[in-house]
C-alpha cells in the first residue's frame, strides 16, 4: 500500500494533490491547521485510509510532536512507499527589507524551510530501519531562482528549500539509497496565496499590477491541472532525485 503525507492539503495545490491521489487509491495523511471536509468525504467514499492532523508548521515543537506520531502510525503499517509532499507555504511578509517585522519573517522561514527540513529528516531516519521507499516532493517556486522585490523572505526560503533538496539527494545517492527527493515549481496558480499577493500594496510589492493582470486575463494555472501533471509524472516513476522540476516541463 502507498501512503501520501501532504502538508497544506486544506486548500490550493495541496487539496488538488490529495484529491488526485485518492482517485489513484493512495492513502492520504493531511497536515494543516484546518481540515478539508471534501477530502475526508472523498476518501471515505473510496474506502481509503485517510487521516487529518492539525498542526501549525510555524511551531517547531508541534511539528516534531505531530510528525513523530504520523511517522509512527504509517511506518508500522509497512507501506511499500511513502510520498511526502512538503507543500504548505506562505508568501508573507510582503515588504521591502528595512520595513519587515520580525514575527512574520520567522514564521515564513519556519513554515517554508525549517518544517520541510525537519519532516524530511524524520522520514528518512525512520525509513532506514524499513523496506519502505520514501519519495519527497518539496514544493518550491520560480522565486527561488529569481529575485522579486518585496518578496525577499519568500525568495530566500524557497532558494533554501531547493538547496536542501539538492544536498539531501546527493547524500542519498552517496548512500546508494533508493529514496528520492525532488523540488517542484508549480507556476503561478489561482489559489489563496495569489489573493494575498493581490491584496498587498504597490509600495510593498513593485509588480503588484502584473499579478492583478494575471487574474484579470485568466492567466493563472488551475491547481487541479498542476496537481494532475505532477501526480502523473510521479506515478511514471521517472523522477530524477535532486532535480528541480518546473510545471512547464510536465505539462508538455
Ligand atoms: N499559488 C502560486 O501561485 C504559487 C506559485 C509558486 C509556488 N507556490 C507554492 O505552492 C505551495 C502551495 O501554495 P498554494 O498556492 O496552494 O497556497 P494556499 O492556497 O495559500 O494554501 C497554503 C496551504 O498551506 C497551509 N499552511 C499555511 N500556513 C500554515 C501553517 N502555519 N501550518 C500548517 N499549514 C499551513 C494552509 O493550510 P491551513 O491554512 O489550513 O493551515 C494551506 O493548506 C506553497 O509552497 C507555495 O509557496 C504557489
Amino acid at each position: 500500500m502507498k501512503y501520501a503525507v501532504i502538508t497544506g492539503a486544506s486548500k490550493g495545490l495541496g487539496e488538488a494533490i490529495a484529491k488526485r491521489l485518492i482517485q489513484e487509491q493512495i492513502a492520504v495523511v493531511s497536515v494543516s491547521r484546518f481540515e478539508n471536509e471534501e477530502i475526508k468525504k472523498l476518501a471515505w467514499e473510496k474506502g481509503l485510509f485517510y487521516q487529518h492532523y492539525s498542526c501549525n508548521l510555524a511551531l517547531e515543537e508541534e511539528v516534531q510532536e505531530v510528525f513523530m506520531e504520523i511517522a509512527h502510525c504509517i511506518f508500522q503499517k509497512n507501506p511499500t512507499e511513502i510520498l511526502l509532499f512538503n507543500n504548505a507555504g506562505v508568501i508573507e511578509p510582503i515588504d521591502m527589507v528595512g520595513h519587515l517585522d520580525q514575527t512574520p519573517v520567522i514564521r515564513n522561514i519556519q513554515i517554508n524551510l525549517i518544517a520541510p527540513i525537519l519532516i524530511t529528516n524524520l522520514f528518512l531516519s525512520k525509513a532506514q530501519l524499513t523496506e519502505t521507499l520514501v519519495q519527497v516532493i518539496n514544493v518550491t517556486s520560480g522565486a527561488a531562482v529569481r529575485s522579486i522585490e518585496g518578496w525577499s523572505v519568500y525568495c530566500s526560503s524557497k532558494a533554501g528549500l531547493n538547496m536542501f533538496t539538492q544536498t539531501a539527494a546527493l547524500e542519498q545517492a552517496e548512500l546508494n539509497s533508493n529514496h528520492k527527493i525532488i523540488a517542484f515549481s508549480p507556476g503561478v496558480m489561482d489559489t489563496k496565496m495569489q489573493e494575498t499577493i493581490r491584496s498587498s500594496t504597490k509600495d510593498a510589492f513593485k509588480d503588484l499590477e502584473q499579478f492583478k493582470e494575471y487574474k484579470e486575463k485568466d492567466l493563472l494555472l488551475k491547481p487541479d491541472i498542476v496537481a494532475n501533471a505532477l501526480i502523473e509524472f510521479l506515478l511514471s516513476g521517472n523522477l530524477e532525485s535532486g532535480k528541480v522540476y518546473q510545471i512547464n516541463d510536465l505539462l508538455k
